[in-house]
C-alpha cells in the first residue's frame, strides 16, 4: 500500500516559532567517547566536531564498528560523551537539569530504530501514543487525535487496530516513524531505517522521510549503508574508525 502523506497542523505547528534556516540545530564540538568494560578500552569516537544546521537532511555512512549508533545516541541524548561538548538549538546540554534534559528528549527529538522498537502486545495506535503519556498536561483526547494524525501521515489510518506481528516489515517502520511523529520533534534521528527492510519497502520508508523534511522543515539525521539513500540527502557524512573522514 502506498503511503498517503497530509499535512496535518497538529503535527507541525511548533515549526512556525523555529524556521531560521541556517542556525546550529546540534552540535558537537571535540566529541570523545570511550567505552570501558573489564579489560578492554574502546574509543568509539575521537574527537568529532559536526554542526548539523536547523532543517537540514543529512546522512552519516560508514562501517560497521566506527561509531554511527554512538554518535546518534550521543545526539539524542540517550548517552554523555566521555569528553567534548554538545549544543542543541544553541545550548549546551549540560546546562540542562534532569528534568529539562527530559523534557528535550521527548518533546523535541523523535527516534526511528533499523530494528523498529514496538511494543509487540499494544495496538498499532497505543503504541504511536505511548510516547505521549509522558507529556504533562497533555489529555487523553489530544493524545489520540495526535496519534491518528500521525498514523494518518504514514498512510496506516487502515491499520490503527492491528498489532505489530500482524503488519509487514515496512508498515511496522511507518508506525515506528508516526511514533516519533506524533510528539511533532524538530528533530528525528534515524538508525539504519531501511536497514532490515527490502529495497522496495526502504524506498517507501525513504520516501515518507524526504517528505516529512520537505513539509515540516524536520531536521534529520539518518545513518545508512545504502549509498542510493544517502545521496538522496542533502549532506552525506563519512565515519571511519570513530572520525569523521568527509
Ligand atoms: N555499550 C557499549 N559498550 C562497549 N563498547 C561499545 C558499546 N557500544 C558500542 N561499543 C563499541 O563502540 C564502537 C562503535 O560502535 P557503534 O557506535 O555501535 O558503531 P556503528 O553503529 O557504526 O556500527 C564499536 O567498536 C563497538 O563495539
Ligand atoms: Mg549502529
Amino acid at each position: 500500500m502506498e503511503p498517503t502523506l497530509t499535512t496535518s497542523h497538529a503535527l507541525t505547528d511548533s515549526r512556525a516559532t523555529t524556521s531560521l534556516k541556517n542556525t546550529p540545530m546540534i552540535k558537537l564540538s571535540e566529541i570523545e567517547k570511550v567505552y570501558q568494560t573489564d579489560t578492554i578500552e574502546t574509543v568509539a569516537l575521537n574527537r568529532v566536531n559536526l554542526t548539523i544546521n536547523r532543517g537540514e537532511f543529512v546522512s552519516i555512512m560508514g562501517p560497521s564498528g566506527c561509531g554511527k549508533s554512538t554518535l546518534l545516541s550521543l545526539m539524542g541524548l540517550l548517552d554523555e560523551p566521555t569528553s567534548g561538548t554538545i549544543e542543541i538549538d544553541g545550548r549546551p546540554v549540560t546546562s540542562y537539569s534532569d528534568k529539562e534534559l527530559a523534557k528535550v528528549r521527548n518533546h523535541k527529538i523523535g527516534f526511528i530504530f533499523q530494528s523498529f522498537h514496538l511494543i509487540n502486545d499494544l495496538s498499532v495506535l497505543d503504541n504511536v501514543e505511548l510516547p505521549l503519556l509522558y507529556r504533562a498536561g497533555m489529555g487523553g483526547k489530544e493524545r489520540r487525535q495526535r496519534a491518528l494524525a500521525a498514523l494518518e501521515k504514514v498512510g496506516l489510518s487502515a491499520r490503527t487496530k492491528h498489532f505489530p506481528s500482524q503488519l509487514s516489515g515496512g508498515q511496522r517502520q511507518r508506525v515506528a516513524i508516526a511514533r516519533a511523529l506524533a510528539g511533532a520533534p524538530e528533530i528525528i534521528l534515524a538508525d539504519e531505517p531501511t536497514g532490515n527492510l527490502d529495497s522496495v519497502m526502504g524506498e517507501e520508508i525513504m520516501e515518507l522521510l524526504l517528505t516529512l523534511h520537505r513539509e515540516a522543515n524536520t531536521t534529520i539525521v539518518m545513518v545508512t549503508h545504502d549509498e542510493s539513500m544517502a545521496l538522496k540527502t542533502e549532506r552525506v557524512i563519512r565515519f571511519f574508525d570513530g572520525s569523521q573522514v568527509s
